[in-house]
């Protein structure tokens, strides 16, 4: 599938098979995240693969948008490393949603479904994450995406809007 195939044709997944991904491909998911841009170059970014049903059934007590992750047999949990920063200006949210979109690109190319599920700025989930993972301090969690075969198929519809184009100002 070439780059421009899988932008257009990606949609999330609700409904995953129970199988477990293999290492192999997650960690070619891990590697897609981390070749993303970021601000400097800082990659201010850690990521925690949940395997563990009892951790990722854990999420939707706190989380009211995370059924998702009561199907999908693993989780990428992105974080930021705030101590990882060297520039004064706070990019980290950006280049970790860079980092998930990259994620959310390479499952669909390699034949697997994901679902972003956002937790940052929202603090109930910042705490509910943090509390359930151990997180330090200085370590924030951005979002979680869950990762699984996809267990339906999601119809194709073109987005592009040419109304929502402008050219050279307002
Ligand atoms: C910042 C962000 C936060 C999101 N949070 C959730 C969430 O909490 N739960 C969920 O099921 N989907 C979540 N989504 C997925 C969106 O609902 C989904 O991307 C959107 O409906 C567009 O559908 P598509 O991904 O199939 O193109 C989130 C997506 C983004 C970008």
């Amino acid at each position: 599938m070439d780059a421009m195939e899988a932008i257009l044709s990606r949609r999330s997944t609700r409904k995953y098979k129970p199988e477990a991904v293999p290492k192999e491909l997650m960690d070619e998911l891990l590697n897609a995240a981390m070749n993303a841009p970021s601000a400097g170059n800082e990659q201010p970014w850690y990521f925690i693969v949940i395997q563990n049903r009892k951790i990722l059934d854990e999420i939707p007590k706190f989380h009211p948008f995370a059924n998702c992750l009561k199907e999908s047999p693993q989780a990428i949990v992105v974080c930021a490393d705030l101590k990882l920063l060297k520039h004064p200006e706070p990019w980290w949210a950006q280049d970790c949603s860079a980092a998930t979109e990259n994620i959310l690109i390479a499952a669909y190319a390699k034949g697997l479904g994901a679902r972003w599920v956002g937790v940052y700025p929202i603090e109930d989930r910042i705490n509910g994450m943090k509390e359930l993972l151990g997180l330090p301090q200085e370590i924030i969690p951005v979002c979680i995406v869950a990762i699984g075969y996809p267990a339906e198929k999601t119809p194709f519809e073109s987005r592009y809007q040419s109304s929502r184009v402008r050219y050279n100002r307002w």
